[in-house]
């Protein structure tokens, strides 16, 4: 078979094509993406686990002839190539140091009346209207504004950094059928660049209760973090912070609307919110593919990945394999054994894990508690035309609108 992520009906709906790729190819050779394609849950463990294949895609990227001429390509580089994600051992572990304790369970607990004021207000914006856009009106604000408060950002940085971080997205969810997106995404990186230089200047001159005073002073301390690789990492959190997490709510609220059963047992027993969050990121995960370099050849079902070649490490299919998972298409609140790989696996374990769970737990049990009826508006879906980000790019709803009082102010 050849598997084609650029095709709308594999783009709205990948499962099947894993299906078969699972049972066909486990370890495939794809023309189209010119990388191999590992779908299966024990492959995709041991991938993301094998120190052969490295996470640096950037240094690859930024030399291949096709674009390294390009000034714009360079600029992306400088920067992506300083995020920890992008980065191999030791510099992973040095980088991953800074901003890790800022996001461990009970640091973002802490964080939860805040996060619960920011849903009650969106849901008040919108709760006698009826209608919503779930990811315009609720799924993107929230975490966007958790982040930029992490951070540091006032409010009225929030819209410039929603739109450099559209574009950003163009060139790290490889935007499929956009030919300009390297020169949009690097204009976007320079802007948010600037933009933190600026606030990391205030901060040195003025510290304040943020992440970026944190790391400022990681930086002072000598804690060995350069102040470009400062700047990459705001930028990276910001950008991580609410790309995945909008389509955690997005793709999660779609996933109960269209499996009532799920929904109303959720209604039932306000108690399952954890586990169904677990569930839908299995489900339908915001994250499909990351991409891996082996650094040497390497054997998989009877192909050999040939050192320098490109992997792409399905999560959201491991997610679906049915070796792994009983009945995996099915979405069920109460699976026991649910150790899907939504957020990765091994060193590079998202970070923000803690975080977008909390996120995911309170506006998503918010939802379903406050907008009664809720159910899908009459529709098709456009999903984003990414191989790598997994969304809708709007997911309108109906409920029955309510006057309820007792919400916060605007957020
Ligand atoms: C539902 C929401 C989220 C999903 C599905 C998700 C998914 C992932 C995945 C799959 C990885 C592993 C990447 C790899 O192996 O190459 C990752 C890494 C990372 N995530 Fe998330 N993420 C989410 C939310 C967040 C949030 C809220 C933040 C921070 C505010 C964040 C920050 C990071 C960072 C910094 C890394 C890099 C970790 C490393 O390289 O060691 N993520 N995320």
């Amino acid at each position: 078979m050849s598997y084609d992520p650029s095709r709308p009906d594999v783009i709205a709906d990948p499962y099947p094509a894993f299906h078969v790729l699972q049972a066909q190819d486990p370890a495939h050779w794809s023309d189209i993406l010119r990388g191999w394609v590992v779908t299966r849950y024990a492959d995709v463990k041991t991938a993301l686990h094998d120190r052969r294949l490295s996470s640096d895609r950037i240094t690859p990227f930024v030399a291949h002839e096709s674009v390294r001429e390009s000034a714009h390509v360079k600029e992306l580089g400088r920067i992506a190539g300083r995020w920890v994600v992008f980065n191999d051992p030791p510099a992973h572990t040095r980088l991953r140091g800074f901003i890790n304790t800022a996001f461990t369970s009970r640091a973002v607990e802490r964080l939860r009346p805040r996060i619960e004021a920011i849903v009650d207000a969106l849901l008040a914006a919108v709760i006698d209207r009826g209608t919503m856009d779930v990811i315009g009106d609720f799924a993107y604000p929230l975490p966007v504004i958790v982040i930029a408060e992490m951070l540091g950002v006032p409010p009225e940085g929030r819209e410039p950094m929603k739109a450099w971080s559209d574009e950003l997205a163009l060139f790290i969810g490889s935007a499929l059928g956009t030919p300009d997106k390297y020169e949009r995404a690097s204009r976007a990186m320079t802007g948010m660049c600037s933009y933190f230089r600026e606030i990391v200047g205030a901060r040195r001159r003025q510290p304040r209760e943020d992440l970026i005073t944190a790391l400022v002073d990681a930086e002072q301390q000598g804690g060995q973090l350069s102040e470009d690789e400062l700047v990459a990492t705001c930028v990276l959190l910001l950008f991580a912070g609410h790309e995945t997490t909008t389509n955690l709510i997005g793709n999660g609220l779609l996933g109960l609307l269209r499996h009532p059963d799920a929904l109303n047992a959720l209604r039932a027993d306000p108690a399952l919110i954890e586990p169904a969050v677990e569930e839908l990121l299995r489900y339908d995960g915001p994250t499909q593919a990351q991409v891996r370099v082996a650094l040497e050849d390497i054997g998989l079902h009877g192909k050999t990945i040939r050192a320098g070649d490109r992997v792409f490490v399905m999560v959201n299919a491991a997610n679906r394999d049915p070796a792994r998972f009983a009945d995996p298409d099915r979405v069920d609140l109460t699976r026991a054994d649910n150790a899907h790989v939504a957020f990765g696996y091994g060193a590079h374990f998202c970070v923000g894990a803690p975080l977008a769970r909390l996120e995911g737990q309170i506006a998503i049990a918010a939802a379903v508690r406050r907008l009664g009826d809720l159910a899908l508006a009459p529709g098709d879906l456009t999903w984003l035309p990414s191989m790598v980000f997994r969304g809708v790019r709007s997911l309108p709803v109906t409920f029955t609108p309510s006057r309820r009082t007792g919400y916060a102010a605007g957020p």
